[in-house]
Formats: C-alpha cells, sequence, structure tokens
C-alpha cells in the first residue's frame, strides 16, 4: 500500500515551498518560504510545527510563524494520492495579520485555499 506523507519538499499553486521533517508521533517541524505577502518586506523562511495523523492519507495542521512580519497562519487539510500516484496535498488556511486598534480586529483573518 503506498502512504501518503508531509515528509520532504512541497511547492504549492502560488509558488511556495516547504520541507518537512516528521517524528514518530505524527509531530513535524519545518521551514516555510512563501511566495507572496501582504507587505513589500523581504520575503524570509519561516519556521512551522504541525501535527499529522497516522493513516494511509493523512490529515494534518500546522502552523507558521512567519518571521518576517508580525502575522500567523494555521494551515489544515488531506494528503492524497492522485491518479497517478503523485502525493498532493489540499489545503485550507487562515492568516491572521496584526490589527492597530480593536475597531480594526474585525477585519484582519484571511482565509483561502491552496493545492500543494
Ligand atoms: C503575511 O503576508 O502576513 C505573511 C505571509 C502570508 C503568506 C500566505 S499564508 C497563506 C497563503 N499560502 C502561501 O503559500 N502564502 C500565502
Amino acid at each position: 500500500v503506498t502512504r501518503c506523507s508531509l515528509a520532504g519538499f512541497w511547492k504549492n499553486d502560488l509558488g511556495s515551498n516547504m520541507t518537512i521533517d516528521i517524528f514518530e508521533n505524527g509531530t513535524f517541524i519545518g521551514k516555510y518560504l512563501t511566495a507572496v505577502s501582504t507587505t513589500n518586506k523581504t520575503i524570509l523562511q519561516s519556521p512551522l510545527v504541525g501535527y499529522q495523523q497516522p493513516t494511509d492519507v493523512p490529515l494534518f495542521g500546522f502552523t507558521v510563524r512567519w518571521s518576517f512580519i508580525n502575522s500567523i497562519t494555521v494551515f489544515t487539510g488531506q494528503c492524497f494520492l492522485d491518479e497517478s500516484g503523485q502525493q498532493v496535498l489540499y489545503t485550507t488556511w487562515l492568516l491572521r495579520s496584526e490589527a492597530q486598534n480593536l475597531q480594526d480586529n474585525w477585519s484582519q483573518t484571511r482565509y483561502g485555499c491552496m493545492v500543494t
């Protein structure tokens, strides 16, 4: 049986890439280099931590702490094997940006989907 795993190098439909190391209990750490950003600050590689279920096509969740801006993204999704047996991740994310004040809080969470 071919299993999916998040371990290794990934590139998504935006051109962002990440590298993941998995531990025995499904916890993982990695590095994320986004191709896009909400700011024009220089983009830097950022750390991630997460968890995957120990199944054949694992569900997962991870958090990226952006190292170049005060924002956080949480990602959750599933690893699939496509028709050609290639691993593919279908992911939903929430990006939380900093609000300058409580009045602006409502507007500082973005949502999206991506394929990796
Ligand atoms: C920021 O601009 O506040 C930090 C970078 C956010 C990049 C987002 S996270 C979801 C989406 N998927 C990516 O690969 N990059 C964007």
